[in-house]
């Protein structure tokens, strides 16, 4: 094993530590309990955790005041998974190499534990070891994107946007629906990084123009690969935005153009990171490594 595939194990053991101490203490429901547990501790790739303490360590923070916020965003992110596969969204049977979280504890307890494990970041948040006044803006960061003007927006969009003709698309709708679904949870990740690193204006400036090409990058790769691999090699329902008629790269401009397409935006997410962090960052190596076609 590498050094940095160390580093990077340590960082993700210590966000699962985190969220389950978390989950543990919700003993209300046994049932919502089981159910919030099934898909927020069966981690997929933790790219947002991992992202955002390893650009924390980039920016001479202390990687460990992020544990807590990085576990909001795995939660934040795991209830966004489990309510974009219900039949009413995507109406997809597999997630993280299981299926569907509504398949195994039903639709209602499902929208439930999304609900919960929404809340239940906040829990997280607020416990943040960090001065009342960046508490207070992670609190603002993560509330404003994950609702209405980022996660839930761009999710809004999706939907309403399904077998949309292709003329009517263009590029500012889908890229405003793939910054809103996927973006904004990375631009989380980055930025609550900035906030807990104390940085300048200057560079919270530069920090999102590269959250943006990341999280462009990420979802154009996503559109491919619901395309190109099984089931088996992503962990989840294939071929899904063909059933559903998704905007998606492919569906506007053809699978080799948005391989081009993501090629270039990935080759824009290096430069900005490498003007940003250097080339050594874990912010590239943990970018390098996740968004690796
Ligand atoms: C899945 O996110 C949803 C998208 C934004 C494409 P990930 O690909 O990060 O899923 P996990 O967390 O590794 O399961
Ligand atoms: C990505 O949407 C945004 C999220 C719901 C996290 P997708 O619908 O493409 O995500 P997958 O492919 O189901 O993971
Ligand atoms: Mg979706
Ligand atoms: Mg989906
Ligand atoms: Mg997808």
């Amino acid at each position: 094993m590498t050094k940095y595939s160390d580093y990077i194990e340590n960082i993700k053991r210590e966000v699962k530590e985190t969220v389950e101490k978390n989950i543990e203490t919700y003993n209300y429901s046994h049932v919502l309990k089981q159910s919030m547990s099934y898909t927020a501790l069966n981690f997929g790739k933790m790219f947002r955790a991992t992202l955002c303490l390893g650009l924390l360590d980039d920016l001479q923070g202390s990687y460990k005041s992020g544990i807590n916020f990085a576990g909001a965003i795995e939660m934040t992110h795991a209830y966004g998974l489990i309510h974009d596969d219900l039949p009413a969204l995507d109406d997809a049977r597999f997630r993280r190499n299981k299926m569907s979280n509504h398949l195994v504890y039903g639709e209602a307890q499902a929208i439930l534990a999304g609900d919960a494990l929404q809340a239940g970041a906040y829990d997280l948040v607020a416990k943040t070891d960090a001065d009342a006044a960046i508490v207070l803006k992670l609190v603002t960061l993560l509330s404003s994107l994950s609702g209405a003007n980022g996660y839930v927006g761009g999710q809004s969009l999706d939907i309403f946007s399904e077998h949309e003709d292709r003329d009517f698309l263009n590029d500012e709708i889908i890229k405003k629906i793939h910054y809103g679904k996927t973006g904004a949870l990375i631009e989380v990740a980055v930025l609550g990084a900035g906030y807990l690193a104390a940085v300048d204006d200057k560079k919270m400036e530069k920090l999102k123009e590269m959250a943006l090409e990341i999280g462009l990058s990420f979802q154009i790769r996503d559109d491919i690969l619901d395309i190109t691999k099984a089931e088996k090699e992503i962990g989840k329902d294939a071929k899904s935005d063909l059933k559903k008629d998704k905007t998606t790269y492919p569906k506007l401009y053809g699978l080799n153009k948005s391989i081009e397409i993501y090629k270039e935006h990935l080759e824009t997410s290096y430069k900005l990171i490498k003007e940003l962090l250097g080339e050594n960052s874990h912010t590239y190596m943990v970018v390098s490594e996740m968004l690796k076609m």
